[in-house]
């Protein structure tokens, strides 16, 4: 047995970096590591890094920056970026910052553990390909640790859309799904270990095409179909999703299961058909609300979230007239909204660019809309009951909180043996961004 040794991950970004770094604490517990989670106390810090937009990748820097500091009394201390940051800046992150012991793209996660034996004997290391070999074959979970109620279940990974403002394609690479036995697996092997809910996760999931156990490709709805059928997962999510993939068969899923639950992240990302065509999205408005109709009729209390994008390059005040339109068309549950982010080796960013100060007003006026809308839909939980998957401790001495079938964060005055438990819970409030309930009756009745 290796000495013992403390690991801190730090991870930004999407779901799927909260995922990557589960299962590189995983790969890094065989070579004698535990997770703490205080920088300060550890023997190697990990960043798990986002690009998708300048901001984030900068922060990279700055944070590494003040890492550099701690290396000064304790050289021993070994310092790694992963993530998207590394994949797309590689070996100018060890330049830029010669404290960097380790650098590895998301490709090349299970190749963790001889990376870090060889910066323990001296040396850097970097490792950017695209193996040919399935990193998920060599991150089989180790431990079987009792886990929390809700989990992250990676099934597919990277994008061949090619979105002219995105990173991703480049970052994460190609379309790849996970054959169909090891995502049912895996998701048995949560639901042993506690789990009662699972996201599904890809950067494109709708476009999920495994290899099934009959020989055959498997679509999304299917795997979604055999997971609805798994003893003890109580709730099913997936995310995130593009319009264009929204298949009859996982429209109608979300009719026909149980556990399949009633939110879709759909992201549109502008109103404009002249925006979208020069995004490459290859749909036009009028082909998302017609999806959004689809869905609608098969689940019609769905709750619908999205991702916009302000200020792409040659957006005029009509094209984001044509946002907001789209917007007060759909009513959003929930949305994510940001200004366009050049990045660096994508088409859009060579065009000209929208002033700084007009895609500051456009974002502020989307997101009050946005923020109206989501605050209505919340209001209107009120007095209703809901089924709630308690997962923690509330803030306050007693409570517990949790996520409703349509994902509102819910807290309620609850005893702790409910923890991992789906709940009936009259809403009784809406504060800000969650609701507050009041359990009736007996739970098992
Ligand atoms: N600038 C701003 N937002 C972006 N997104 C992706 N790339 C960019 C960019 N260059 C947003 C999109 C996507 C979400 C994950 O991030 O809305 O859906
Ligand atoms: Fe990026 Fe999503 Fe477009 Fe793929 S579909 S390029 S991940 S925004």
């Amino acid at each position: 047995m290796a000495d013992q040794k403390k690991l801190f991950i730090k991870t930004y970004g999407c779901q799927m970096n909260v995922y990557d770094s589960e299962r590189m604490a995983e790969a890094l517990g065989g070579s004698g590591y535990v997770a703490t989670d205080s920088a300060e106390d550890a023997d190697m810090i990990l960043l798990n890094t986002c690009h998708i937009r300048e901001k984030a990748a900068e922060k990279i820097y700055s944070e590494l920056g003040r890492l550099k500091e701690l290396k000064l009394n304790r050289p021993d201390l070994k310092i790694g970026v992963a993530g998207c940051v590394a994949q797309a800046e590689g070996a100018e992150i060890m330049r830029r910052q010669p404290a960097v012991d380790l650098v590895v793209g998301p490709q090349s996660y299970h190749r963790l553990p001889q990376m870090e034996a060889d910066i323990r004997s001296g040396g850097r290391a970097l490792d950017t390909d695209f193996p040919a070999e399935d990193k998920f074959d060599h991150l089989a979970s180790r431990p079987k640790a009792q886990r929390g109620p809700s989990a992250f279940l990676t099934v597919q990974e990277g994008c061949d859309k090619f979105c002219a403002f995105c990173v991703v394609p480049y970052t994460r690479g190609a379309e790849v799904s996970r054959p169909v036995a090891r995502v049912l697996d895996e998701a048995r092997d949560l639901v042993a270990r506690g789990v009662r809910e699972i996201t599904l996760l890809g950067q494109n999931v709708n476009a999920y095409h495994g290899l099934g156990p009959d020989g055959l490709d498997w679509g999304l709805a299917r795997l979604i179909r055999e997971l609805d059928r798994v003893p003890g997962l109580a709730r099913i999510r997936y995310t995130t999703s593009h319009p264009n993939d929204m298949e009859d068969d996982l429209i109608a899923a979300h009719g026909d299961c149980a556990a399949l639950m009633p939110y879709l992240h759909l992201p549109v990302q502008s109103g404009s058909d002249r925006v979208l065509k020069a995004m490459n999205r290859k749909h036009t408005a009028a082909d998302y609300l017609r999806v959004i109709a689809r869905i609608r009729a098969a689940r019609p209390d769905i709750l619908i979230s999205g991702d916009f994008i302000v200020g792409f390059p040659g957006e005029t005040e009509e094209d984001f007239q044509a946002t907001l339109a789209l917007v007060e068309q759909v009513g959003y549950g929930q949305c994510y909204s940001f200004k366009y982010s050049e990045r660096p080796g994508t088409p859009a960013a060579e065009r000209a660019q929208v002033d700084e100060d007009v895609k500051t007003d456009r974002l502020h006026r989307l997101q009050a809309l946005l923020t109206q809308q989501q605050t209505e839909i919340q209001n209107a939980m009120v007095g209703r009951v809901v089924n709630v998957l308690f997962e923690k401790p509330g803030r306050m001495d007693g409570q517990l909180s949790g996520k409703s079938d349509h994902l509102h964060a819910v807290h309620v005055e609850a005893p702790t043996d409910l923890l991992g438990r789906v709940v009936p819970v009259r809403i009784v409030a809406a504060v800000r961004n969650s609701l507050a309930g009041v359990l009736i009756g007996d739970p098992d009745a």
